[in-house]
């Protein structure tokens, strides 16, 4: 039978032995109440992790940017986000249903938003109509091809934020990416923002859950406003459990994930020359042109799991994720999957 590399996402991850024993003998109480003692301990480590004042678990990022959106706008008000940010694209539907925002997407270079761009999109409307209530930036921006933000980029449009009097919010799901990337911590970039959140399912490997974080007032909003989505999520210490271990051990282990991507991204920039720069894969996400090919992105995703690789795919792209559960050899079978789907 042929192995199955998943490479979908770097949610996919099961938990690991410890996790699951840690989350068998958790300590638990009712979140609701807030007296869930491993849920209050992961908040505590995550605002202390940001040094900010206080954090919020949540299921998942999307809960907390839309959270976050909800505490920070009205509707009928702007976002300021670029043109391909999760917040403006994947969740669209769910900030207009449930705050009733629209988006003034910016195209940024891979992702980016320069301070400019951001300035030019919080000048006053002339008839005093259109509001922006917030910017949103994304660390590393996912669709940008994993690009991961540096401080200093973060401090200048959050000093365009500030000129203009707008918050600034940071979708910082892959923020500890950033980190293994930039050298920065993620208190650095917490620091630049109002308010930001990282996800514990992604590469850092916890089955579930990320943190909304930000100072104790608007904590304190977020906190009611996930009650009123029905996000009390009772013994949540079950996962948060988890959750704690994802934080110790998870960090310190996503430079081999970098690794991983751009050996993926090399052997197919060899197997098919200008479908992808590996340059361009700062950290664990690669995206394959496969425009220049003789097959569609869903024939190739068809083809490659006929292999047993597993990816996602957008118009004219192929996009694969490594992550704490594919090792190196296993990227070492994908790409040699790669080959055989190329010429089978
Ligand atoms: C940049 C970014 N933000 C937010 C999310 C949403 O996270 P979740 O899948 O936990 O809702 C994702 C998911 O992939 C993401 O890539």
């Amino acid at each position: 039978m042929t192995t199955l590399i998943d490479l979908r996402s770097d949610t996919v991850t099961r938990p690991t032995e410890a996790m699951r024993k840690a989350m068998a003998t958790a300590d638990v109480g009712d979140d609701w109440y807030g007296d869930d003692p491993t849920v209050n301990r992961l908040q505590d480590k995550a605002a202390e992790i940001a040094g900010r004042q206080a954090a919020l678990y949540l299921p998942t990022g999307t809960m907390c940017n839309q959270v976050a959106l909800h505490a920070l706008t009205r509707p009928g008000h702007f976002v300021v986000c670029e043109g391909s940010a999760h917040v403006s694209g994947v969740e669209l539907h769910s900030s207009a249903a449930l705050s009733g925002v629209a988006f003034r997407p910016i195209a940024g270079a891979r992702g980016v938003l320069s301070a400019g761009q951001v300035t030019d999109a919080l000048r006053p409307d002339r008839s005093d109509v259109t509001v922006v209530d917030l910017v949103a930036i994304e660390n590393t921006h996912q669709r940008g091809g994993g690009t991961p933000l540096q401080v200093e980029d973060v401090r200048a449009v959050a000093q365009a934020c500030q000129a203009a009097g707008v918050p600034l919010y940071m979708d910082g799901a892959r923020v500890f990416n950033a980190c293994a990337v930039t050298g920065a911590k993620v208190a650095d970039y917490a620091a630049e923002v109002s308010a930001m959140m990282f996800c514990l399912s992604k590469g850092l490997g916890a089955p579930i859950g990320s943190m909304l974080i930000g100072d104790a007032e608007f904590i304190r909003e977020a906190r009611r406003t996930k009650i009123l989505f029905g996000g009390a999520w009772r013994q949540a210490g079950i996962m948060a459990a988890a959750g704690l271990i994802a934080l110790e051990e998870g960090p310190q282990r996503l430079h081999e994930d970098h690794a991983k991507a751009r050996v993926l991204a090399e052997g197919i920039a060899e197997l098919l020359p200008g479908s992808v720069d590996p340059d361009a894969v700062p950290t664990n996400i690669v995206f394959v042109d496969i425009s220049g090919t003789a097959w569609s992105s869903p024939e190739w995703a068809e083809r490659l799991a006929v292999e047993g690789v597993r990816v996602t795919m957008g118009p004219g792209k192929v996009r694969m994720l490594t992550h704490r559960d594919v090792s190196m050899a296993d990227v070492h079978a994908a790409l040699a999957a790669w080959a055989r789907a190329a010429t089978s």
